[in-house]
C-alpha cells in the first residue's frame, strides 16, 4: 500500500468546491490529513487548479470569493507539490488521451506514489492510478495493517521526501555550475560541518574508511607501527590501520558502554604504539578525557572514529576535535548520511587538516604539481551539496532518536534485557539502540515473525574475521568483545519512527519474552 497519494485534479476540485455528488473525494482528503498521510499535487496541475477553482467561485458564488482565496491558501499549506519530470513520452497512451493526466502520471512516478482519481480513462490508461474508493479502503486496512505488522529496521526514504525540494534545488545548482569535483560546494560543506562539530577545520573525503586511513597517514603512522583499536568495532577501524602497513592492537571494551576501556589501554602500549583510535560506538562518545590523559603520558596521538556519532557531545562539547582528529562517515544509514559514499575529517590542528587536504587530492595543492604520493579520495561535490541540506536537519533528527531511545529505555526496563547504559557526561545520538540478551537469536527470530526487523552490530568481531586470521587470534582471545557480539541486538531506530511503531517494538519484545519462557 502506498502511504502517500497524488491527487488528480477532479478529486481536489470535488473537495475544494464541496461537490455533493462525490463525497468520497472530501472524505479521502480528510482521512489523509487526519492520519498524517501526505497529499501530493503535481506542478502540472497547480495553476490549472487555482484557475478553475477561483473562476468557478467567481461565477457561481461571487460573494464567497474572499473565503475561497483563504481556502486556497490553506490548501497550499496542506499539500506537497511534486515536480513533473522530463523527458515526455509523447506517444504514451495517456499522453495521447490527455496531456495533463500524463504529466500527473509522470509526477507520481517521480514521487513513487499512486494517483487517486475518479477519471475512468486515467484508471484504464495508467497502472499508477487507483480510485478514490480504493484509496479509502486501503487507508482503512493499510494503516492498521502497517502499524500492526511491520516495523522496518531503518527507513531511509521518509526523511528525504520532505527534503525533496531542497535536494532538487541543490542538485540543479550543481548541474548548472559545471563544477563537479571539489569547488565552492565542498568548501561550504566543510565550513558548515566544522562549525557544527565545534572544530576549526573539516576536510571532505570519499568515505569513512578513507577518512580513517588518511588521518592515520597524517599522524605519521606507517609500516611497523602499532595502533590501539577497540576489539569491539566495525572492521573498518582495523582495516584503516592495516592499510597503512601498521598493526591494529585490540583492547577490550567497557562492558557497560561497549566503548574501549581506558583502564585496559596502558597494558597494550609498546614502543611501537603511535596512535590510540577510540570508536564512539553506536553513537555514544568514548571516555575521551581518560584516553587523552593516557595519550599525553605516552606521547601518543588520538584519532577518533566518529562514523556513528554525528552531533554527539562529550562533557558538553560536540565531538569534532577532542582528540587530534576525528574521522567521519556519511554512509547513507548514518545519522548524517549522503546518497552514496562520503566522509570527512575534523580537527583543530592546521597541519593535519592541510596534510589530509593534499593527500585526498593526488598529493597535490596545485594542479599537476604533486608534492607527495597521494590518493583520489575527494568528497563528491554532489554529495557535499546534499549533505549541506541534510546537516540543517541533523539536530532535529538526533532529537527524534533521543525520544525513541527514551521510550525504549522506559518500555523495556522490566524484560530481562541488558539496556544501553549512558554515563552522565555524554550526550549520545543513538545511531543504534542495542540491547543484549542471552537468547539473542531466538529473540531476533521471534521479533522477525512479529514483523519487527532487527540487526546485529556486529555478528563476528574483527579478530575472528578471515581478514585477520594472520594475526593469530583464536576464539577466547577477547572474551568481553566475543560475548557482546553473541548477545547484542539492534532494535529499529530512525528519526521518522512513529510512537506507535516504538510501542509495537516494545510490545513485541514483551511477547517474545513471554514466548521464550
Ligand atoms: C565505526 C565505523 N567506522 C568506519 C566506518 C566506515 O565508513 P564508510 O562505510 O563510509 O567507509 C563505519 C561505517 O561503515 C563505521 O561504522
Amino acid at each position: 500500500m502506498s502511504s502517500r497519494y497524488l491527487f488528480d485534479s477532479n478529486v481536489i476540485l470535488d473537495y475544494l468546491l464541496e461537490r455533493k455528488h462525490y463525497p468520497a473525494s472530501a472524505k479521502l482528503y480528510g482521512q489523509c490529513l487526519e492520519n498524517g498521510i501526505p497529499i501530493l499535487v503535481s506542478t502540472a496541475q497547480i495553476h490549472i487548479l487555482e484557475y478553475v477553482f477561483i473562476k468557478k467561485v467567481k461565477r457561481d458564488a461571487p460573494a464567497q470569493i474572499g473565503t475561497a482565496r483563504l481556502a486556497w491558501r490553506a490548501f497550499l499549506n496542506e499539500i506537497t507539490i511534486v515536480k513533473t519530470p522530463v523527458p515526455i513520452q509523447k506517444d504514451h497512451p495517456l499522453a495521447v488521451h490527455d496531456l495533463e493526466d500524463y504529466l500527473i502520471h509522470l509526477s507520481s512516478e517521480a514521487a513513487d506514489v499512486m494517483v487517486v482519481t475518479r477519471d475512468a480513462n486515467f484508471l484504464r490508461l495508467s497502472k499508477r492510478s487507483i480510485s478514490t474508493e480504493q484509496a479509502l479502503a486501503d487507508i482503512g486496512k493499510g494503516i492498521a495493517l502497517e502499524a500492526a505488522h511491520k516495523v522496518a529496521f531503518l527507513d531511509l526514504k521518509t526523511p528525504h521526501i520532505k527534503l525533496r525540494d531542497a535536494l532538487e534545488t541543490a542538485f540543479d545548482r550543481i548541474l548548472n555550475s559545471g563544477i563537479y569535483i571539489l569547488g565552492e560546494e565542498v568548501d561550504a560543506f566543510e565550513r558548515e560541518y566544522a562549525a557544527y562539530c565545534e572544530a576549526k577545520y573539516c576536510v571532505g573525503v570519499a568515505n569513512g574508511l578513507d577518512a580513517l586511513h588518511l588521518s592515520l597517514l597524517a599522524l605519521g603512522v606507517g609500516p611497523g607501527d602499532e595502533v590501539i583499536v577497540p576489539s569491539n568495532t566495525y572492521i573498518a577501524t582495523w582495516l584503516a590501520v592495516s592499510r597503512c602497513g601498521a598493526t591494529p592492537v585490540p583492547v577490550e571494551p567497557d562492558e557497560a558502554t561497549y566503548n574501549i576501556a581506558p583502564t585496559l589501554i596502558e597494558a597494550a602500549i609498546t614502543s611501537r604504539t603511535k596512535v590510540i583510535l577510540p570508536v564512539h560506538l553506536y553513537g555514544q562518545p568514548a571516555d575521551m578525557d581518560s584516553i587523552l590523559t593516557i595519550a599525553q603520558k605516552y606521547n601518543l596521538r588520538v584519532l577518533e572514529d566518529g562514523a556513528q556519532a554525528h552531533g554527539a557531545r562529550y562533557k558538553g562539547k560536540r565531538l569534532g576535535a577532542h582528540g587530534d582528529v576525528v574521522a567521519w562517515s556519511f554512509y547513507p544509514g548514518k545519522n548524517l548520511g549522503a546518497y552514496g559514499d562520503g566522509g570527512a575529517i575534523t580537527t583543530d590542528n592546521p597541519e593535519i587538516a592541510d596534510r589530509i587536504r593534499v593527500l585526498r587530492n593526488y598529493g597535490s595543492r596545485v594542479k599537476y604539481v604533486n608534492e607527495i604520493r597521494g590518493f583520489n579520495s575527494r568528497l563528491d561535490t554532489l554529495q557535499a551539496a546534499m549533505l549541506r541540506v541534510k546537516l540543517q536537519h541533523l539536530d532535529i533528527w538526533n532529537e527524534a532518536r533521543r525520544k525513541i531511545a527514551a521510550q525504549y529505555l522506559a518500555g523495556l526496563s522490566d524484560m530481562g534485557l541488558i539496556l544501553p547504559f549512558v554515563p552522565d557526561w555524554v550526550e549520545p545520538v543513538w545511531h543504534l539502540f542495542v540491547v543484549r540478551s542471552k537468547t539473542r537469536d531466538q529473540l531476533q527470530q521471534q521479533l522477525n515473525r512479529m514483523g519487527v526487523k532487527t540487526m546485529i552490530h556486529y555478528p563476528i568481531p574483527p579478530h575472528l574475521q578471515g581478514a585477520y586470521s594472520d594475526l593469530g587470534f583464536r576464539k577466547g582471545a577477547f572474551p568481553i568483545s566475543e560475548r557482546i557480539h553473541e548477545e547484542v541486538l539492534s532494535l529499529p531506530m530512525f528519526p521518522s519512527m512513529m510512537l506507535e511503531q516504538t510501542n509495537q517494538v516494545i510490545a513485541a519484545c514483551r511477547d517474545a519474552r513471554v514466548a521464550a519462557q
